[in-house]
């Protein structure tokens, strides 16, 4: 399988989630693999989307997260349900913009140069499978429409993988 990375125009950011969404339908086609899905999904996102520093996956284990594929700098492994922006989404089952980390309470920095956060639960029939990240080095850089896309994300990623 090649990939052909034609850029997606987030010029108009609901067209680009959109194309977006086709493109990674058409990633995940014919795998199965939650490890395999979840690397691809995160180089996808990581070469899409505009002005973000960090993308990837954390898996729950138990009343922990443990951080799965993703692209940007190493990141913390473990995060406990309720801590931080990634903790919260788990327990809450939403998902959480952030507009400002700094502001936010008992945000957990990875990459320092993060400024704003977006977290998506993954959930599978009431059962929390673990969260979708993405960080911004940018103030606000998350709005509604990118919760909406990032939500059809999670949903084809879960679609998409045991
Ligand atoms: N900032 C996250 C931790 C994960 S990293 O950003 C990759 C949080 O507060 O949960």
């Amino acid at each position: 399988m090649s990939f052909d990375e034609k850029p997606i125009d987030f010029e108009n950011k609901q067209r680009g989630y959109a194309e977006l969404a086709q493109a990674l339908t058409g990633l995940l086609t014919g795998e199965r693999d939650r490890v395999a899905n979840a690397a691809n999904t995160a180089a996808l996102l990581f070469s899409a989307l505009p002005g973000i520093n960090w993308v990837g996956f954390y898996f729950a284990a138990g009343r922990e997260l443990v951080v799965g594929p993703f692209q940007g700098k190493p990141a913390c492994v473990r995060i406990a349900f309720g801590s931080g922006a990634c903790g919260r989404a788990a327990a809450d089952r939403e998902t959480i913009l952030v507009p400002d980390v700094h502001a936010f309470p008992g945000h957990i920095a990875c990459d320092a140069a993060s400024r704003s956060e977006i977290v998506v639960p993954l959930l599978r029939g009431g059962r929390l499978l673990g969260v979708l990240d993405v960080d911004s080095p940018a103030l606000a850089r998350f709005d509604e429409i990118d919760r909406a896309g990032l939500e059809r994300v999670a949903e084809i990623f879960l679609s998409a993988t045991d």
